[in-house]
């Protein structure tokens, strides 16, 4: 599912790269987010090449996550290069971070889809999530286990089962971690993904205004018309605060964990708004 999008975009890159925009442009695509269709996604196999971060401690937390695609971008990603990053929900506050800490980053363009950069525990979704993912996220971690180790049939059934019960959680979540639990699930994942789920209820407080001040013309939002963790509420106040920047507000309602049945529209609409920016400069 989340292939459909990283192909399209790429293919859309690739369209316009070729001719006009000569230098190599790098995409880096960060998700995040709470669903668990997009644990996968942070829990990085490229970790392990970096034991700085290791060291560090906390690689699984929001602050271990920044500091581990830095190092990357240090390693693979040259300073002339045209870097464009596509962040969706915690992935977005992981950009701005990385372009606070290090303003050197060849950065173009950064895209924030859905973005959660700001009070996440008080959103209609983090108000369920946060006690589930900071108090009770240990007596999980068993019964997830166990759940690792029953037949496919029965896995999807109890998800099933469990999700009718949370009517207000994201109902998007149901197939993927099905799914999920299907192809490999591996508890330790889970583990790590609801742990950085809590941090990011902890630590996602105040909207970084000094940051987007500074980076406004690298930065292109698209906010979502029924994102539970994200209101429209923060999409008229960032709106209000700047007023110059490249701040939208999604009229198709494409919804939060866009991944799953809108992932061509989103590459199409981040081609064309990006591509043509970069073009006319
Ligand atoms: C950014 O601006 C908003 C609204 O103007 C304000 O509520 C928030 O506290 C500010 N953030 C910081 C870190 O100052």
């Amino acid at each position: 599912m989340q292939h459909t999008f990283i192909t399209h975009l790429g293919e859309g890159f690739n369209r316009f790269t070729v001719s006009p925009l000569s230098l190599a442009t790098t995409i880096i695509i960060l998700c995040g987010g709470i669903s668990l269709c997009h644990m996968l996604f942070f829990i990085d196999p490229l970790i392990t090449i970096y034991p700085s971060v290791m060291a560090a401690g906390d690689v699984f937390g929001l602050n271990g996550q920044v500091e581990h695609k830095l190092a990357f971008l240090r390693d693979y990603v040259t300073r002339d290069t045209r870097l464009v990053l596509v962040g969706h929900s915690i992935g977005c506050y992981i950009i701005l971070e990385m372009m606070k800490r290090d303003p050197e980053l060849p950065v173009r363009k950064s895209v924030m889809l859905f973005p959660t950069i700001e009070r996440m525990a008080v959103t209609p979704q983090g108000r369920v999530m946060t006690p589930l993912l900071c108090r009770l996220r240990y007596m999980a971690y068993l019964p997830i286990f166990l759940l690792s180790l029953l037949p496919d049939l029965l896995k999807s059934f109890l998800v099933k089962l469990v999700f009718r019960r949370l009517r207000s959680l994201d109902h998007s979540t149901v197939l993927p971690t099905v799914s999920l639990i299907n192809t490999g699930f591996s508890p330790f994942i889970s583990a790590n993904a609801m742990y950085m789920a809590s941090q990011e209820m902890l630590e996602v407080l105040e909207r970084d205004n000094t940051t987007i001040n500074q980076n406004l013309d690298k930065l292109v939002f698209y906010y979502g018309e029924t994102d539970h963790w994200c209101p429209v509420q923060y999409y008229q106040e960032i709106k209000k605060d700047f007023p110059n920047g490249d701040i939208r507000l999604c009229s198709r309602g494409i919804r939060h964990a866009f991944v799953l049945d809108a992932g061509k529209e989103v590459a199409d609409m981040i081609c064309n708004r990006v591509v043509i920016k970069m073009q006319s400069k």
